[in-house]
């Protein structure tokens, strides 16, 4: 696939690679089982630039594009998917809405700080009423004289433990639920906020994942971000992008269980053999790649199609799905090529397994994206 690549893919490709080999593989598995967020590489991940890879030199970002954003986050989370949704939940989903939607004064404000890393982003969209029913949010924003007053609780959201600046949904006027929805950029150390309960999870363990508490929460007008009511629409074309994070994220996944899985076969000797020498294996090791390169190409594609100012919705939701079942699918089969080691912790062939898992699930689960897929497929035709 390196012939679809630019040179400047192949060197950055390259240096991720090595960043990852060297500085998160050798801690991944220990933050993971730990719990602990990487807050090292982190800082070194913001020194390589990779807190802002898609965005514009002018406000402090990398410069790059969509496909070095995609083939970062697939090296990062190749080495250790908690990190890879640490930078994509950054990145696209809070980052990218600031970018897009924010005002001059709000870039400026906001958008050094996140792309130097100096300032971690999270999106808090989700409610326990509102979670593939986005436009479900019971979370209040009311205006009160030049103030508005935020009241609810939000769910699940990555980085929620640590992030400094926050793009979060609130319902302005709960009568019109999708068409009533406003997006706020809420700061951490507002009065009033507070980080709820931090999640106990299946994998991804080293990132958070935590309640939001919003009491009486006062925010200037000038916190609003974009138009009033429009929240629900600015939330649909940010997860466009967050799905690209993810499918890249499950990419990641997908070829750490494939190298790993033919690592092992080459090592492991049954019936005075290595098992790689078995037709069985061999087989696995093909459906596995063959899904993984046909989610690669339809993630490259998608993120082509957003450089070049697109509508990529269709493609970005095809894009995630396909990668998080190749991550499922690869996972399950690492696991079985390790046989009775590939469920212990000794390898880390568990870990892509139940890491595997949540990108079948967050930022739309598989069912929201068949559903955003033949909707588009059915309005066309
Ligand atoms: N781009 C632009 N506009 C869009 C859009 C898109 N991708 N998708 C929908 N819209 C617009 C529609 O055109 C419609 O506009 P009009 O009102 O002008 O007609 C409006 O938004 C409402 O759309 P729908 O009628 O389709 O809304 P719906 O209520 O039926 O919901 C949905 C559609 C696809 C199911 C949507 O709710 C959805 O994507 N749900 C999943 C939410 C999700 O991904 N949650 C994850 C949260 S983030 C997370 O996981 C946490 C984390 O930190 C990682």
């Amino acid at each position: 696939m390196d012939n679809l690549l630019s040179e400047e893919h192949i060197m950055l490709r390259d240096m991720v690679r090595k960043f990852a080999k060297e500085k998160i593989e050798p801690v991944s598995s220990d933050n993971e089982h730990n719990k602990t967020f990487p807050r090292d590489i982190i800082n070194e991940a913001s020194e390589m630039g990779l807190m802002g890879i898609a965005f514009p030199d002018e406000y402090g970002g990398a410069g790059m594009d969509y496909i070095s954003y995609m083939i970062a986050i697939e090296e990062i989370s190749r080495a250790c998917a908690s990190t890879g949704v640490i930078i994509s939940a950054h990145s696209s989903l809070a980052c990218d809405p600031i970018y897009r939607f924010g005002t001059e004064e709000q870039k400026q404000k906001y958008l050094p700080d996140m792309l130097s890393g100096q300032k971690i982003g999270a999106f808090s969209l989700s409610e326990s009423n509102a979670g593939s029913d986005a436009g479900n949010t019971q979370t209040t924003a009311v205006k009160k004289g030049d103030k508005w007053i935020l009241n609810g609780s939000k769910l699940w959201a990555t980085n929620g433990r640590e992030a400094d600046v926050f793009v979060l949904l609130a319902s302005t006027d709960p009568s019109l639920k999708t068409k009533g929805v406003t997006a706020f950029i809420v700061e951490a150390d507002t009065p009033g906020y507070s980080v709820g309960k931090v999640e106990r999870k299946l994998g991804i363990r080293a990132s958070s994942t935590t309640e939001i508490i919003l009491d009486n929460v006062e925010l200037p007008e000038s916190a609003l971000l974009g138009e009033i009511n429009k929240g629900f629409k600015l939330a649909m074309v940010t997860l466009d992008g967050g799905r690209l994070g993810i499918a890249s994220q499950a990419l990641g996944i997908a070829r750490a269980s494939i190298e790993d899985a033919i690592k092992y076969a080459k090592e492991r000797e049954q019936f005075g053999q290595a098992i790689v020498n078995f037709q069985a294996i061999q087989w696995m090791i093909a459906d596995m790649w063959c899904q993984y390169e046909s989610a690669w190409l339809l993630t490259w594609r998608a993120s082509k199609m957003k450089n070049e100012g697109l509508n990529y919705s269709r493609e970005a939701a095809m894009a995630k799905l396909v990668a998080s079942e190749a991550a499922m699918f690869c996972a399950n089969k690492c696991i079985q090529i390790h046989g009775g080691n590939g469920y212990t912790e000794e390898f880390k062939a568990e870990r892509y397994y139940r890491d595997a898992k949540i990108t079948e699930i967050y930022e739309g689960t598989s069912e929201i994206q068949r559903l955003v897929i033949s909707r588009s497929l059915i309005m066309e035709r």
